[in-house]
Parts: structure tokens; C-alpha cells; sequence
């Protein structure tokens, strides 16, 4: 095998076989094969694409670059899922719990923030003492015992991902589909889970912002992950406004916490019910998808679903007090309230422009290297649809470090649109489409 053979026949638009795809992760990750080789290679698949076999057995090769899980580690069939990411996005620290109280296995490995989109290890550092920082055998230990664990990433599993995202980073060929497919997918392949439901969101504050991306973009996640032999669903989502109420890491805890209350945002409640209905059924616990949701929102009401939350903070040596005492939780020094200027009904609301501003005030970090402050944040207390009145508050700012404040006060006003014309306009629809696998 010939690293040079392989970079001219995906630059001529040639199907790589997979002992090539294969000699290449190898070199990846021994080191065997340079940079400037794979940087090039990158860039012929960035331009020639790959199909789907391709794409496969890339996935494969590199979900088999480091410690891979198997079902037997996972204590069984259990259950992922992930997301494209997005703004004020709670919906893992629900439907966790969620899915642990409806009985299934829930073993996740999850990342931090990074650009303008939150991250769950962040959201779940901010509850005091609780540890992400499992190792990989502390992790399987509590999905065997407890049939439930939320821990960050190891750097053993998947390098392969980690070396050619940073060259995919400086090379301009992030935005390939069947590099962030086999990105994405590898991780999950590896992480062990036999059901898998993506949320791909779609909008202003989504990853890829066009619906027609985000289809593609969940087809093929589907059909990599079913080649590879997963349960797949993907929910297509809207996220042109943020999710929720709250944007930041605290007070997101606390608006997932209300919601395992029953007493959350409604999109959010419908969120984790959808998604979790998919690997429900999966899962064989329920028939049908609609008596999953019924199931799934009774664990909301009845609080086993928050019990559950109870449970996996304790386990990871949080504080479970703060469920029932949200005061435990770090607070910010201040809160802003940023009024309207006028009557109207809200047309838009953009949620890049409000996770720019969380950002901002700390709650997300510009490089992977920046600290983040779990205190601060948005709570967004009107969306699209909603009617409003002259000087009326929008939203409340919970603030720190006052240097950016006026900055943010004036992305913040800018995020809205609003219509003072009399039109009404309706809220985006959340779900937008399914994905389905042929399981
Ligand atoms: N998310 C990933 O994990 N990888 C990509 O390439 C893009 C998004
Ligand atoms: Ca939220």
C-alpha cells in the first residue's frame, strides 16, 4: 500500500477500497503516515466525496482506532443519542435520566462547548462536586451496575478523530460530508450503543443552517450507522430560536431540572419525548413510538425521571441536593432585564445571535482552551409568536464580568425581530422531519 497511490486516486475522483481507507487510519494514528499527506488526502475527499461504503468503512476503521466498547462492556443493548448541536440545547440532562427511568441502559459520553453551542459536560460540572472525569472503566462499571452513566470523552477512544478534526480544522475541510459523518459516527460506534437516535438541527443556530444540509446530513448519519449494524433514527429539529428558556451552563441545569419536575418549557418536554420515543422502541419497551411518548411524558409528571437524575448525580459524587434546593447551584453577582422598545409580536428570534451573546457573558468558550463561568447566562423569557408590550422585559441577563455587557445588550436586541404591524406569526414547528431507519 502506497500513501501517494491513494491521495491520486481520490483526487481523480477513484472509489478507495477499504484495505486502502483502513492503511490510512492506521497511519493516523501510528504516526507512520505524515500531515501533509493526510491534509491532502482530506482535501481530494473533501472535493471528490465518498460513498457510502467508503464512508463506512472509514467510520469503522476509525471507531477502531482506539478502546472500543462492545455490547458485553455495555452490560447489554443500550442507547445513545446525539446531537449537531444548539443554543439552550438541555435536552441530554433530561432525557438521560428520562430514558434510565423508562429502563433502558444509558451509558453517554458527551463533549463540551465549543463555538457558539453549549457543551453537557459544562452543564453538568456546574452542579457541585459532580465528576466527568470518569475512566473508562469507572464508566462501564456504573453502566453495568446502575444502567446509567454521563461521563466526557476519554482521550483513548477514537484518536483518529481527534488527530484529523485539527487538520481538517486548518485545512478548510471541516465541511465535508463524509468526514463529519465518520467523525460523528465513529465516536458513537465506539461509545457501544446498539440504538441510536441524532438530533440534526436545522436554522440559524444549527452546525449546518439549511434544511436541505441537515437532510442530508441525517440521511447518510442514518445509513453509516445502520451499515454498521445500529438501530438508527434522526429527528430533523428546528433551531433558529434557542430550546427552552435558559441558555448556560447553571441555568440550564436548572431548566432541566424543571423540566424531570414537569414543570419545564413545553418544546424542551417535547424534545426529549421524541427523541427518547425512537430508542424506546428500539429497545422493545414499548410498540409503538405514540405509546412511548406516553410513556415517557408519564415519567415526567410522576417524577421517576427526576428520581433517576437524583440517582446519577449522586453516583458521580454531586450534590443531589440540588434538585430539590436549585440555590446550591452556582449564581451570578447581577441579573439585566433588556426590555422591548415597543409593542408587537416577535417574527424572529435568532439563536446564534443569543448563544454569540451567552458567550459573551462567559458561559461558552471561543477556544477549547478558555475557562467557562457556570453562573452566567440568557433566560430568553419571549420567543416567536409571542405578543409583547412596550418596554416589556425580553430577556434576563445573568452577568459577571460586566466588560462585554453593553455588547451583549446590543446582540441580544438585535436577535429579535419585531413586528408591531398587527400580523400574527406562529412559532417554528420543532420537529420539522424523522429520518427513519429500516430497523
Ligand atoms: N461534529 C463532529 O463531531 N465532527 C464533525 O466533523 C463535525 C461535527
Ligand atoms: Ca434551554
Amino acid at each position: 500500500m502506497n500513501t501517494v497511490d491513494i491521495i491520486r486516486k481520490k483526487r481523480d475522483g477513484e472509489t478507495l477500497t477499504s484495505e486502502a481507507i483502513r492503511y490510512w487510519i492506521a497511519g493516523v494514528s501510528d504516526g507512520s503516515i505524515p500531515e501533509y499527506q493526510s491534509s491532502a488526502l482530506l482535501m481530494a475527499i473533501r472535493i471528490q466525496g465518498m460513498n457510502d461504503e467508503e464512508t463506512a468503512v472509514l467510520t469503522d476503521a476509525m471507531a477502531h482506532s482506539g478502546k472500543m466498547f462492545t455490547p458485553e462492556d455495555m452490560g447489554g443493548f443500550s442507547v445513545d443519542k446525539h446531537s449537531t448541536g444548539g443554543v439552550g440545547d438541555t435536552t441530554t440532562l433530561v432525557l438521560i435520566p428520562l430514558l434510565a427511568a423508562a429502563g433502558l441502559t444509558v451509558g453517554k459520553l458527551s463533549g463540551r462547548a465549543l463555538g457558539h453551542t453549549g457543551g453537557t459536560i459544562d452543564k453538568l460540572e456546574s452542579i457541585p462536586g459532580f465528576r466527568t472525569d470518569l475512566t473508562l472503566d469507572e464508566f462501564l462499571g456504573l453502566v453495568r451496575d446502575t444502567r446509567l452513566a454521563l461521563a466526557d470523552h476519554t482521550d483513548d477512544m477514537v484518536p483518529a478523530d481527534r488527530i484529523l478534526y485539527e487538520l481538517r480544522d486548518v485545512t478548510s475541510t471541516v465541511d465535508s460530508l463524509p468526514l463529519i459523518v465518520a467523525s460523528i459516527m465513529s465516536k458513537k460506534i465506539a461509545g457501544g450503543a446498539q440504538g441510536i437516535v441524532i438530533d440534526v438541527k436545522t436554522g440559524a443556530g444549527a452546525f449546518l443552517p439549511a434544511l436541505e444540509d441537515s437532510r442530508r446530513l441525517a440521511r447518510s448519519l442514518v445509513a453509516i450507522g445502520e451499515k454498521l449494524g445500529r438501530k438508527m433514527s434522526a429527528v430533523i429539529t428546528d433551531m433558529s430560536q434557542p430550546l427552552g428558556r435558559m441558555v448556560g451552563n447553571a441555568l440550564e441545569v436548572r431548566e432541566a431540572i424543571d423540566t424531570l419536575r414537569g414543570e419545564g418549557p413545553e418544546d424542551l418536554a417535547l424534545l426529549c419525548c421524541e427523541l427518547g420515543a425512537e430508542l424506546v422502541v428500539f429497545a422493545g419497551a414499548a410498540p409503538t413510538r405514540d405509546e412511548a411518548v406516553a410513556m415517557l411524558r408519564g415519567l415526567l409528571a410522576n417524577g421517576q425521571a427526576l428520581e433517576k437524575f437524583r440517582s446519577l448525580i449522586a453516583q458521580q459524587h454531586g450534590n443531589p441536593a440540588v434538585i430539590d434546593d436549585l440555590s446550591l447551584l452556582p449564581q451570578a453577582a447581577k441579573t439585566v432585564d433588556v426590555c422591548t422598545a415597543h409593542a408587537g409580536t416577535i417574527e424572529r428570534l435568532d439563536a446564534l445571535a443569543i448563544g454569540r451573546a451567552a458567550n459573551l457573558l462567559g458561559a461558552g468558550r471561543f477556544t477549547k482552551e478558555e475557562a467557562i463561568d457556570p453562573a452566567v447566562g440568557i433566560e430568553v423569557l419571549h420567543k416567536v409568536g409571542d405578543r409583547v408590550e412596550a418596554d416589556e422585559t425580553l430577556v434576563r441577563l445573568y452577568v459577571n464580568d460586566e466588560k462585554h455587557l453593553d455588547s451583549v445588550r446590543q446582540m441580544v436586541v438585535q436577535a429579535y425581530a419585531i413586528d408591531s404591524s398587527g400580523a400574527v406569526h406562529e412559532p417554528p414547528e420543532l420537529i420539522v422531519e424523522r429520518i427513519e431507519g429500516s430497523a
